[in-house]
């Protein structure tokens, strides 16, 4: 018997969680997960093992991805800007919603599908980008990949900018400086996304540092310094800029310090608060 008789019964069920419902039928927000995590890392086999392996990782341990689509903290239409984006696992998700509302599976307990947004991608690592590239080249409209220095590179125009785990390579004066260009570069009710580690809780914080240099390393990159800061520190900062904060915990699952802050330049409609 091979291992593939042996899993069967295991795929079988696992495959029929994935289905996707009857035509035009929204799809249970698990089963619209499966099929979207499944299909926003598959462009990543063109890139190679390591982008595939780590495309299927990062979209099925990481809490950020799946949150985002549940919140509908991207809104349709948007002008999104994700600066750090690694090789843009966000871009191919986007790709995907925008499939999943077109076929009418868009769970109704979710916010908005995010569809028709523009995407720009940065980040300072050309083998990230190439990745991203050779991944997301077939995808209309294309993704705007740029490999540069956030402390550098001018920031076009958006409406939702997002920084999942990248501030705290860079000191405190340039955070400072990449959020006041961010708050500059975003639309009258734009949004930020921005995920920090919270750096009053210790122990956590500190396996949160550990698992990043560590995943650094592996990825063949020399592990950079980092300042972190505290949960109140990062809104202190973010009012300052006139941001309207709401701060979630995002870490689900994990043992990390992870929170994300989403801050909004218009103060929140109630029924948004969560969001
Ligand atoms: C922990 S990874 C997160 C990647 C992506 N945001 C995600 O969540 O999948 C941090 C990324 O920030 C990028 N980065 C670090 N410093 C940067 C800088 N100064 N400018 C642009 N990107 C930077 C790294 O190359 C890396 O891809």
């Amino acid at each position: 018997m091979t291992t593939r008789d042996r899993l069967g019964p295991v795929l079988a069920r696992r495959d029929a969680a994935a289905a996707p419902s009857p035509a035009g039928t929204p799809a249970s927000p698990q089963a619209a997960w499966r099929v979207l995590h499944r299909a926003a890392s598959e462009p990543y086999r063109a890139g190679g093992r390591f982008a595939l392996h780590f495309a299927r990782g990062k979209l099925g341990f990481d809490p950020v991805f799946r949150a985002l689509l549940e919140r509908g903290a991207i809104t349709p239409g948007a002008r999104v800007l994700d600066i750090g984006c690694g090789q843009a696992l966000l871009a191919s998700l986007l790709a995907q919603c925008q499939a999943a509302a077109t076929a009418g599976l868009w769970p109704t307990a979710w916010g908005p599908a995010p569809t028709h947004t523009r995407y720009t991608g940065i980040d300072l690592l050309p083998r990230d980008i190439e990745r991203a590239e050779c991944a997301l080249a077939g995808l209309s409209p294309p993704p705007q990949l740029h490999c540069g220095d956030m402390r550098r590179l001018a920031f076009g125009p958006c409406d939702v900018a997002v920084l999942l785990d990248v501030l705290h390579y860079v000191d405190h004066a340039a955070q400072h400086d990449v959020l006041l260009r961010v708050r500059q570069a975003l639309a009258p009710h734009g949004r930020l996304l921005l995920r920090v580690g919270d750096a009053a809780q210790v122990r956590r914080f500190r396996i949160s540092q550990w698992v990043d240099h560590a995943v650094t390393r592996v990825r063949g990159h020399r592990v950079p310094p980092t300042w972190g800061r505290t949960l109140p520190q990062w809104r202190d900062a973010l009012h300052a800029l006139g941001f309207h904060v709401i701060a979630l915990p995002m870490s689900g699952g994990t043992p990390f310090a992870n929170m994300l802050l989403v801050c909004n330049l218009a103060p929140a409609e109630p029924e948004g608060a969560a969001r």
